[in-house]
């Protein structure tokens, strides 16, 4: 079906880009046989086995932090996933993957690997905040500075374009996961309940916010007494969640901050212009957008699909390599190029 693909391999969710929309959308999930490795399930399936399974199955997200680290795992739901999008056809489709930015040698090497071995012919990587650029239709191509900000699970990804490529980037290790991690500990520590990271995140995500709500709203949820073992229904405020959250909130402004401040004098007057462009799951926390411009002391627009815009701007810039290839090296490798590297 398709010749050519975009992937946005992420921490929560694999999205494959082609023809002219996302053809897939699902968790990065996959539980496997203990013993044998073989795959049970995939996706939406496989991520409600979380916490659920016996020992028999492991349940595992093969991605974290935006990088594979299970092997293994990241191979067999590739397979799984291409197979889905390109069905059994005779030519194997080119791949251009988005990645963060400033990724080791061994860690690209890894996915274009992956890639390759789960049914890739030639694969491509190219970073998310520039993938995303292409997909606003963003010219970056000029001597003018455009800083996004993409709070993802695993990751925030910041980074100023300029000139076609990137002029500075970051990929800090604190975003949505940190925010469910928080809110577990905020719960053991204040409530005296252990919580799944499930209910961290559907706590997170119903009546999180990183700024005190005018108006307090709160929700019931279930947990482990943690002194008596039994299941417990406990209540929890919004105002809560936002007082557990602080430090991996004041960790984004400060990655951001840093990336700012390395940036070059004259771009961060474009930046401060144009502000920064915010994306990412993380970004639709209550009360982001407001933090970040009183934190940076500029605007802050956040795109419309926060979640599909990277998966997108592979998917295009598939279509017109050009976009990538006039200031960079970007260049389409197959297995036998890496051997040299
Ligand atoms: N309404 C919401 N409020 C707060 N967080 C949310 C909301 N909706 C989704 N999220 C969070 O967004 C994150 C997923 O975002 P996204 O799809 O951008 O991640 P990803 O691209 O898979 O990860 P990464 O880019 O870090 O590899 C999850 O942590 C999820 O809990
Ligand atoms: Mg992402």
């Amino acid at each position: 079906m398709y010749a050519s693909i975009g992937i946005d391999l992420g921490t929560d969710r694999t999205r494959i880009f082609s023809g002219e929309s996302v053809v897939l959308d699902l968790p990065s999930v996959v539980a496997v046989m203990a013993h044998s490795g073989e795959a049970v399930a995939f996706g939406e399936d496989a991520e409600k086995m979380i916490g659920k399974t016996s020992e028999y199955v492991n349940v595992v997200s093969p991605i974290s932090r935006g990088v594979i680290a299970n092997y293994d795992e990241a191979d067999i739901m590739l397979k799984n996933y291409l197979g889905r999008v390109c069905g059994n056809r005779m030519i194997k489709p080119r791949v251009l993957v988005s990645m963060p930015g400033g990724l080791t040698a061994v860690q690209m090497r890894s996915v274009i690997n992956a890639v390759t071995d789960a049914g890739g012919r030639n694969v491509c990587l190219v970073e998310a905040p520039v993938a995303l650029a292409v997909g606003l239709d963003i010219d970056f191509t000029k001597p003018y500075g455009t800083v996004i900000v993409d709070i993802g699970a695993g990751t925030t990804d910041i980074a100023v374009l300029s000139m076609g490529g990137i002029a500075q980037c970051l990929s800090a290790k604190c975003a949505g996961c940190d925010f469910d991690e928080a809110i577990i500990k905020y719960v053991r520590h204040e409530h005296n309940i252990t919580i799944g990271p499930r209910t961290a995140r559907q706590i997170k995500e119903r009546i999180g916010c990183v700024i005190p709500r005018p108006v307090e709203i709160a929700m019931k949820a279930k947990g482990v007494h943690i002194f008596s073992g039994r299941p417990q229904t406990f209540e929890i405020t919004a105002n809560e969640v936002c007082e557990a959250v602080s430090d991996v909130t004041e960790n984004i402004i400060s990655s951001i901050r840093q990336v700012l401040e390395r940036t070059p004098p004259e771009l961060v007057s474009d930046i401060a212009k144009d502000g920064v462009i915010l994306t990412g799951g993380g970004a639709l926390m209550h009360g982001m957008i407001d933090k970040l411009k009183e934190a940076l002391s500029t605007s802050v627009r956040l795109i419309d699909d926060p979640f599909r815009t990277v998966a997108k701007g592979t998917g295009m810039a598939m279509k017109n390599f050009s976009l990538l290839k006039k200031e960079n090296d970007y260049r389409f490798r197959a297995l036998r190029d890496l051997v040299i590297e």
